[in-house]
């Protein structure tokens, strides 16, 4: 026997089963007692009303199994919100910092390693002589000047600004994560800590980047306008320059690169920089803490919205 007669079968045996018992209720209900007649003839209607709608709810199936009413039938695709977390004017900061620290890079560290074969194709072939290269450099400098000053008036004179400003002091709690995410590195802990809208990690990263400005602008600005100050100015404003300068480097294509492009969670690049969006999982994630004060604030100003509301219709 085929499953598709061995279904219909059992449909034939259910649909039986359920005439007999609806009749059996029935008898009990009005508490009568019918012939045997009687009862054959109302179990026969009522089969043949159950065989009726079986056959249309047969028949539904069948059209809502059909491919079309199907995908219809699918969960749409989640779409996930995205919260902001760097506005245009920080992205604008950003991005003219990036192009002014490639371009001093590639202009300072020809200086430093002279002897590398790729710094004389740097300064000879590619910018036409060392004239050049030390005038790129200073338009370079003007650039992260520029980023210097835009950062501070951003900071004291915007209300985004002063609030980022301040949640980047570090505090006692950067140093409990600190311990804690060791603890998780050393497999002590089970999860890392949680963080608010800055890490630990977030704060080294930009005070590293302040500081170097300070030291690099300032060193620079001495080795550019070396006639106003006694040599051992120069010197030490050179020494400073040059080791700062490779320190700055360095801390950029290792530590900032893994973080930005080569983490696996964001490879090949966190798009951040441009959209200044972060994904509803990746705020989870990366700032549970900010998330959860976020949609603590939106209810609570949908539960004070709605009071004010039902006091106004009053
Ligand atoms: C991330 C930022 C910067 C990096 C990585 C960098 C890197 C370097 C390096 C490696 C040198 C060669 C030092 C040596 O001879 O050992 C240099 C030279 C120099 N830098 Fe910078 N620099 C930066 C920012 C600045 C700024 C902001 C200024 C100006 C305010 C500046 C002005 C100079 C000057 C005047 C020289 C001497 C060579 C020349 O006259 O072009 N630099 N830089």
């Amino acid at each position: 026997m085929n499953d598709k007669k061995k279904n219909l079968d059992n449909r034939e045996v259910f649909i039986k089963g359920l005439s007999d018992n609806i009749v059996k209720s029935a008898v009990d209900i009005v508490k009568i007692d019918p012939t045997k007649k009687q009862i054959t003839e109302i179990t026969d209607t009522v089969t043949e009303r159950l065989q009726y709608e079986s056959s249309s709810l047969l028949n539904e199936a069948v059209t809502k199994l059909h491919p079309d009413s199907l995908s219809e039938m699918l969960p749409e695709e989640k779409v996930e919100r995205n919260f902001e977390r760097f506005g245009k004017n920080f992205r604008y900061q950003h991005m003219l910092m990036f192009v002014s620290v490639i371009i001093l890079i590639i202009t300072g560290m020809p200086l430093k390693f002279p002897e590398f074969g790729l710094s004389k194709f740097i300064v000879i072939d590619l910018l036409g002589g060392l004239h050049n290269s030390t005038f790129i450099h200073r338009i370079g400098a003007v650039g992260l000047i520029i980023v210097g000053i835009w950062h501070v008036i951003y900071s004291l004179g915007s209300r985004v600004g002063r609030r980022d400003f301040f949640l980047m002091v570090p505090n006692l709690k950067d140093a409990a994560d600190f311990m804690g995410t060791m603890r998780y590195y050393i497999g002590k802990s089970k999860s890392g800590p949680k963080f608010d809208r800055f890490s630990f990690i977030e704060k080294f990263d930009y005070w590293a980047v302040y500081w170097g400005m300070v030291i690099m602008i300032g060193s620079g600005a001495i080795m550019w306008y070396k006639e106003l100050f006694p040599k051992y100015f120069y010197d030490i404003g050179r020494e400073m320059h040059s080791d700062e300068g490779l320190l700055a480097t360095l801390s950029i294509v290792i530590w900032h690169f893994y973080n930005v492009h080569f983490n696996p969670e964001v490879f090949p690049m966190s798009w951040t920089w441009w959209h200044g969006q972060l994904t509803e999982s990746e705020m989870k994630h990366h700032h549970p803490l900010e998330y959860e004060a976020i949609i603590k604030k939106e209810s609570q100003d949908i539960i004070d919205q709605s009071k004010s509301e039902s006091k106004g219709n009053n």
